[in-house]
């Protein structure tokens, strides 16, 4: 009998070193889940092919991108992830079930762009697909079904082997019974945590599934990362709430409410960066927009994963992608997201961070507007602040009213801090 004691003593010492010894026993990301925070314990920065090349990607244009932001800066401001959209893989799996890369586009095969990538700094990710067909294949943009769905313990493990360090996982199928849109992308969770490399997990559950359940159902302890909302467009207004086509305005009027989801280890996404993007007969943005665009994803503690074509991308946009003050917000370590004070047009958000305070006034309307609010207002303690304009070399101090000149569709950030 003692020896039987004695060996449940020893088995519980065991058990319990075990726990703290393995990756299980970190933090995780959100309620019930069992995805590490670490990889995105702020909110994940990169680029990706989408935005600029659609569907016509291919190894020299990745190369070209990659190697331009390392030359520009970028990488170094924290834009690291480098991620190839849709339309990667060859149309086919092969004979024993695997994924391959398109010969033609990808000549030297997904392992060795990891390892360009990897020499330069910078980290891989691709994208797939639950389903039987990636968003592509489901337009008719691409041929072939490569989907993931019944493959994930095999694609996760040679995502794995090609040193893919970011998945972004696409719905993309209509409408289906949401435990089963549950069960797809939890089935991919596991099957990447089950390769024991620690890889970003972005989702998207919202394309082609009326309903807009990334926006209504809530995603922590699946993904790392969860669109909110429909496709982004290089335009301001679109005026359909969640539904294409979605511009910078029509974005952070659906973001706003979720803000309590936001935190290490779990951010909402509300779609890639569009500055410097034109084209698909949308405007584009202009430089007040574009300024909003960056300060409110930076507010909403927002992915940044840029979408120009960095290879060619002009000085301007490089000083806005890479404004540091800003991106700083952005990925303030202690990862709230801001809360809006005020609504309306004339909008007022505030986002505590590790040291001090960022306030945006946002000027939501087309006219315009000195726009106002208080120490008290923002649910400050009295006292006197120093005040610094995050996109303008100016500061001054304030022991209680704070406003600003904002332009139509503009916002001001602002940091404030004990003075
Ligand atoms: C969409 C997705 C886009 C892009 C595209 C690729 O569903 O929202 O960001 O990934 O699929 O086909």
């Amino acid at each position: 009998m003692a020896d039987l004691g004695m060996r449940r003593a020893l088995l519980a010492v065991v058990c319990v070193a075990f726990l703290f010894a393995v990756p299980g026993a970190e933090p995780h990301a959100g309620a019930g889940g069992s995805l590490p925070v670490r990889p995105a314990a702020t909110p994940p920065m990169g680029w990706n092919s989408w935005n600029s090349f659609g569907c016509s990607i291919d190894e020299n244009k990745v190369h070209a991108a990659a190697d331009a932001l390392v030359s520009s800066g970028m990488r170094d401001a924290g834009y690291r992830y480098v991620v190839v959209d849709d339309c990667w893989f060859s149309p086919q799996r092969d004979s024993s079930g695997e994924l391959r890369a398109n010969p033609d586009r990808f000549p030297h095969g997904m392992a060795a762009l990891g390892e360009y990538l990897h020499a330069r700094g910078l980290r891989f990710g691709l994208y797939m697909s639950p389903n039987l067909r990636t968003c592509a294949q489901v337009a008719g943009d691409y041929p072939g079904n490569t989907g993931s769905g019944g493959h994930e313990r095999t694609d996760a493990r040679e995502f794995a082997s090609w040193g893919v360090d970011y998945l972004k996982y696409d719905w993309c199928h209509g409408a289906s019974p949401l435990p089963d849109v549950r069960a797809a992308f939890t089935t991919m969770r596991d099957a990447l945590a089950a390769t024991g490399r620690p890889v970003l997990y972005s989702i998207n559950p919202n394309s082609n599934h009326p309903g807009e359940p990334g926006e209504n159902e809530d995603w922590r302890g699946v993904a790392h990362m969860v669109r909110t909302t429909e496709d982004i467009e290089p335009l301001w207004f679109g005026g359909n709430h969640n539904a294409e086509p979605m511009g910078v305005r029509d974005i952070i009027d659906v973001n706003a409410a979720l803000a309590h989801r936001a935190g290490p280890g779990h951010w909402n996404d509300p779609d890639m960066l569009e500055v410097g993007v034109s084209g698909g007969g949308y405007p584009g943005l202009s430089a007040d927009e574009a300024r909003t665009h960056l300060s409110m994803w930076a507010m909403m503690a927002a992915p940044l994963i840029a979408g120009n074509e960095p290879a060619q991308m002009s000085p301007a946009e490089r000083d806005l992608l890479t404004r540091r003050e800003v991106l700083a917000v952005d990925q303030d370590p202690l990862g709230r997201p801001a809360r809006r004070v005020v609504d309306g047009d004339q909008q007022v958000w505030v986002r505590p961070l590790r040291e001090g305070t960022a306030v945006a006034l946002y000027n939501r309307g087309d006219q315009p507007a000195e726009i106002g609010t208080s120490l008290a207002g923002l649910g400050l303690p009295a006292g006197q602040r120093r005040v610094h304009d995050l996109w303008q070399p100016r500061e001054w101090t304030t022991g209680g009213a704070i406003s600003a000149a904002v332009p139509a569709h503009g916002t001001v950030l602002l940091r404030l801090d004990p003075a």
